[in-house]
């Protein structure tokens, strides 16, 4: 039985979408816990509602990065961790904390990375005349939103697209895509050859909304 650890900062979508499917397909895993850096993300109540065990790491006690990811670490060691998955994470990390973890951390963007690292993903798709937008996920490296990539999704962007509007649709294909790749990285069918990922055994890691 391996054990995930999610981290979170806010509403836990992501985070849900991972847990029903752990429970619903019987993966070989538990959610071991759920650790936010913000005592108000929503997300931590549906874990407690589900009996998974939740920890906050307020980064705003720490002074420096490097303070609050030595602590975020220590806490998630504590789990015993197989798999790490950053599920609406929303802070930087330090390239300690991810060397920490190499190879068994996650996380979803909502771009089709390379393109739209960073913020505001949705808007810059939409400003830059983008016929398609999506999601992707990937394994987490030292620069930020550009690990291998391990799954991504393609959905169209309408004309009248809001933010909102096309974050929406992105989101329900995070839905599908992310607990498809924890799955994978749980059952070991991941391989890693410098910066692709395949599927040993040949599933889709392309999904069109
Ligand atoms: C998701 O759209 C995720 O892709 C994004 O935050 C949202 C979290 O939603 N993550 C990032 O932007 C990371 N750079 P959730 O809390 O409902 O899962």
């Amino acid at each position: 039985m391996k054990n995930i650890v999610i981290l979170i900062s806010g509403r836990g979508s992501n985070m849900e979408a991972i847990v029903d499917a752990c429970g619903r397909e019987q993966w070989p895993a538990r959610i071991a816990a759920v650790v936010s850096n913000k005592a108000t993300a929503s997300g931590l109540q549906f874990a407690a509602s589900k009996g998974i065990a939740t920890a906050v790491v307020d980064h705003k006690q720490f002074d420096t990065r490097e303070a609050f990811d030595a602590e975020l670490a220590r806490i998630i060691e504590g789990f015993a961790p197989d798999v790490i998955v950053l599920a609406g994470f929303m802070r930087i990390l330090t390239e300690a904390f991810v060397q920490q973890f190499d190879g068994r951390m996650l996380n979803v963007h909502p771009s089709l990375l390379p393109a739209f690292p960073g913020l505001h993903t949705h808007q810059r798709a939409i400003d830059a005349g983008c016929k398609l937008a999506g999601a992707t996920v990937h394994f987490v490296t030292p620069a930020l939103d550009h690990g291998p990539i391990v799954a991504q999704a393609a959905v169209p962007v309408l004309p009248d697209d809001t933010e909102a509007v096309l974050s929406a649709r992105v989101l329900q294909q995070e839905h599908l895509i992310y607990p498809r790749a924890v799955r994978w990285l749980v059952e070991g069918t991941l391989k890693i050859d410098g910066h692709r990922v395949l599927h040993t055994e040949g599933d889709t890691q392309l999904f069109l909304g």
